[in-house]
């Protein structure tokens, strides 16, 4: 593995790493880190021989974002009393102009708290038939929450008001209380797919009309909004609960944060604290979520570009068959004979690119900020002559 450090004084110096940096305890990481500053070096990370296109999930934290870990205050966030971590729900919750914000280890569960707290056992929840919600976190809203699942099937994961309204259970004895709609914004399954805000809000009227709360799952929020250049003040004017995650396109190794009301927050704290997902010093993680939000959200526009440069060479290629059109870092495309999936899931790791499988027809890109121009560059060239 790799890396070249530029000296301040102009020299070079190449370190290389005997094992891929996946395989390196923190430890020596930090280790490494702490060496590389000694020697006033700029840690420019130019070539890693892994081009990780599996998830936004895989990111590794930055040299700068370890360092503002390492130096978080922190206390018992239990207790109320972690500095670091009640700053970031603060500053999340500022963002999406809403009351309180609740930093969780991960984005599913902040989902399922979400969930738990806007239903009743036995309430009926409407969300689209391959949101995360309903597919990806292990039934956990029947698990969790005692609830059942009305889906529905929309346009690239997202639904209108209109199917909504349709899938709302009368008042009747016999059928369960519909109670909360969940959206997913980008859309996972949706290849990254975004809401027109129009279409928010009209969903937001039927739930009003309706008595029903209304829960975005934002993953991936960040990326919607640099796509469609809307705020996160929207989102909060519109939605009860927001679920963002820190861990995907922002490059935190972990964390999400679930915003609402006060009141709302207060009770998703009680919950937070039955699943278990109470930390203690979790100042040291919510460091990460701080720095991420001051300096990871505008560059996901560079995601989004990679993205579309490698859509512009698998439209090339005739073993390619449908491609879902691409709104951010999410590419899903049909892969045709000679390969299936798998075998060319295979054949890019023999370059050490690694892609996702996600159907027995279909497979996953997702661009990222680890995934530097020379790595998609790198790609394209593989994609050119398959
Ligand atoms: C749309 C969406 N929601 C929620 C999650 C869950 O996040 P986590 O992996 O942090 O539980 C994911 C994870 O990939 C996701 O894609």
């Amino acid at each position: 593995m790799p890396f070249l450090f530029r000296k301040a004084s102009g020299a070079v110096a190449f370190i290389i790493y005997l094992k891929p940096i996946s395989h390196l305890s923190y430890a020596f990481h930090f280790k490494f880190i702490a060496r590389a500053k000694k020697w006033n070096a700029d840690l420019t990370y130019i070539c890693n021989m892994l081009t990780d296109l599996r998830s936004d999930t895989f990111t590794k934290p930055s040299a700068p974002m370890l360092e503002a870990m390492f130096s978080a205050a922190v206390g018992d966030d239990v207790f109320g009393e972690d500095p670091t971590v009640n700053k970031l729900e603060a500053m999340g919750a500022e963002m999406f102009t809403m009351e309180a914000g609740l930093f969780c280890p991960s984005g599913t569960m902040t989902n399922q708290i979400a969930i738990k707290v806007h239903t009743q056992p036995g309430d009926e929840v409407i969300c689209e038939n391959l949101s995360h919600v309903y597919i990806y976190e292990g039934g956990g809203i029947a698990f969790n929450s005692g609830c059942q699942v009305k889906t529905v099937k929309g346009n690239r994961g997202r639904i209108t008001a209109e199917q909504v309204t349709d899938a709302i259970n009368p008042t009747d004895i016999h059928k369960a209380k519909t109670s909360l709609v969940c959206l997913e914004n980008t859309a996972n399954r949706g290849g990254g797919s975004c809401y027109d805000f129009a279409d928010i809000q009209l969903i937001k009227e039927v739930c009003l009309q309706n008595n029903l709360k209304l829960h975005l799952d934002g993953a991936r929020l960040w990326n919607a909004l640099v796509t469609k250049k809307e705020t996160a003040a929207q989102y909060g004017n519109v939605f009860d609960s927001i679920s963002i995650c820190l861990s995907k396109g922002l490059g935190t190794p972990v964390g999400s944060l679930l915003l609402g009301s006060r009141e709302y927050i207060q009770k998703a704290r009680r919950v937070r604290k039955v699943f278990g997902g109470g930390m203690r010093q979790a100042g040291y993680l919510a460091a990460a979520g701080i720095y991420a939000l001051e300096n990871n959200i505008t560059r996901l526009a560079v995601d989004h570009e990679h993205a579309q440069l490698i859509a512009v060479a698998l439209r090339k290629k005739n073993w390619v068959g449908e491609i879902m059109p691409v709104e951010t870092n999410i590419l899903i495309f049909e892969v045709k004979v000679p390969y299936s999936p798998k075998s060319l899931a295979d054949k890019l790791a023999e370059s050490s690119i690694l892609v996702m499988p996600i159907s027995s027809t279909q497979v996953r890109i997702v661009t990222h900020l680890d995934v530097s121009t020379d790595m998609i560059e790198n790609l394209i060239g593989i994609i050119n002559n398959l």
